[in-house]
C-alpha cells in the first residue's frame, strides 16, 4: 500500500466533529473573564471551535489532536462526512438526548457546521495553534499550561481504551499543567458512569492531586452533565 493510500485509510478511522466555543463554556463550566491570562490546552481538540472563537477574544489557547497530522481540506472533507452521517443517526437516537440546548437536531447540526467551519478557518489563518500528537504522548513542556480541557475522549469510550491507556493520558495531560485539568463528560456514550473512576480517583488522590466531581450547566446526553477536575496542590 503506497503511503498516500495509508494516510487515507488512518484519516477514515478519526471523526472529525467539533463542538463550539459556547459548548465548551458550558460543558467545563467557565468564565470568560477567568480564562483570561491563562494559558490553555484544548486536547484532544478535533473540530473544535474553542481555540478559533476564544483567541478572538484575547485568550491564548493551543489545540492539540491526532487529526491535525493531516491536511485542512482533507479534514474538512471528512468534518462535513461525519457531521452529515452524525445527524442522520441522531434522527434515529434522539430520544436519549435533553434538547434544551439546541431544540432539535437541526439545531444541533448548526452547531456542528459552525465549529467546523470555524476550526478549519483558523487553521488555515492560525496553523501554529494545531499541534498534532498522539496520546499518550504530548510534544509539550512539563507546566506549559495552566489550564488542560480534555472533552468527549477520556472516559466516553472505556470499551474501546483500556485503563491503562486512561491513566497513561491523564498522567500526561496532568504533567503539562501546572494548574488544572478537566475532562468532560464522566459517562460513556450510552450515559453510563465510567466503571473504574472511583478507582482512579482513589489512586489520584493518593499521589496528592486534589479531585473534584462537579455539575455542569450543560447536559445533552442524558447523565453527561457531570466534568472531573483534578488540581495541583
Ligand atoms: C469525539 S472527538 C472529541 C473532540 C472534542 N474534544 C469535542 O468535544 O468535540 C475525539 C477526538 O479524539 C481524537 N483522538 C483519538 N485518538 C487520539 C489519540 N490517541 N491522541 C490524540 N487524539 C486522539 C480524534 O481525532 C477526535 O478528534
Amino acid at each position: 500500500m503506497s503511503r498516500a493510500e495509508k494516510r487515507k485509510q488512518e484519516l477514515e478511522r478519526i471523526i472529525f466533529i467539533g463542538r463550539t466555543f459556547e459548548e465548551y463554556m458550558q460543558m467545563f463550566d467557565l468564565e470568560l473573564q477567568e480564562l483570561k491570562g491563562k494559558s490553555i490546552l484544548d486536547c484532544p481538540a478535533g473540530a473544535c471551535s474553542f481555540t478559533a472563537i476564544g483567541s478572538r477574544q484575547g485568550l491564548n489557547i493551543t489545540a492539540c489532536d491526532i487529526a491535525y497530522d493531516h491536511p485542512v481540506d482533507d479534514l474538512e472533507r471528512k468534518g462535513l462526512q461525519d457531521t452529515e452521517h452524525a445527524m442522520e443517526t441522531m434522527e434515529r437516537a434522539k430520544d436519549i438526548f435533553i434538547w434544551d440546548f439546541y431544540e432539535n437536531v437541526q439545531g444541533l447540526g448548526k452547531h456542528r457546521h459552525q465549529a467546523l467551519h470555524d476550526c478549519v478557518k483558523d487553521m488555515r489563518e492560525n496553523s501554529e495553534r494545531y499541534v498534532a500528537a498522539t496520546l499518550p504522548k504530548l510534544p509539550f513542556e512539563e507546566s506549559q499550561f495552566d489550564l488542560v480541557l480534555s472533552a468527549h475522549f477520556l472516559f466516553m469510550y472505556g470499551d474501546r481504551l483500556d485503563y491503562a491507556f486512561h491513566r497513561e493520558t491523564i498522567r500526561e495531560l496532568l504533567r503539562v499543567t501546572a494548574g488544572e485539568l478537566r475532562i468532560f463528560p464522566l459517562v460513556d456514550l450510552t450515559g453510563t458512569r465510567y466503571e473504574h473512576l472511583d478507582r482512579l480517583v482513589a489512586e489520584l488522590q493518593e499521589e496528592g492531586l486534589q479531585t473534584e466531581e462537579r455539575r455542569v450547566p450543560y447536559e445533552f446526553l442524558q447523565n453527561a452533565n457531570s466534568m472531573l477536575c483534578i488540581r495541583k496542590r
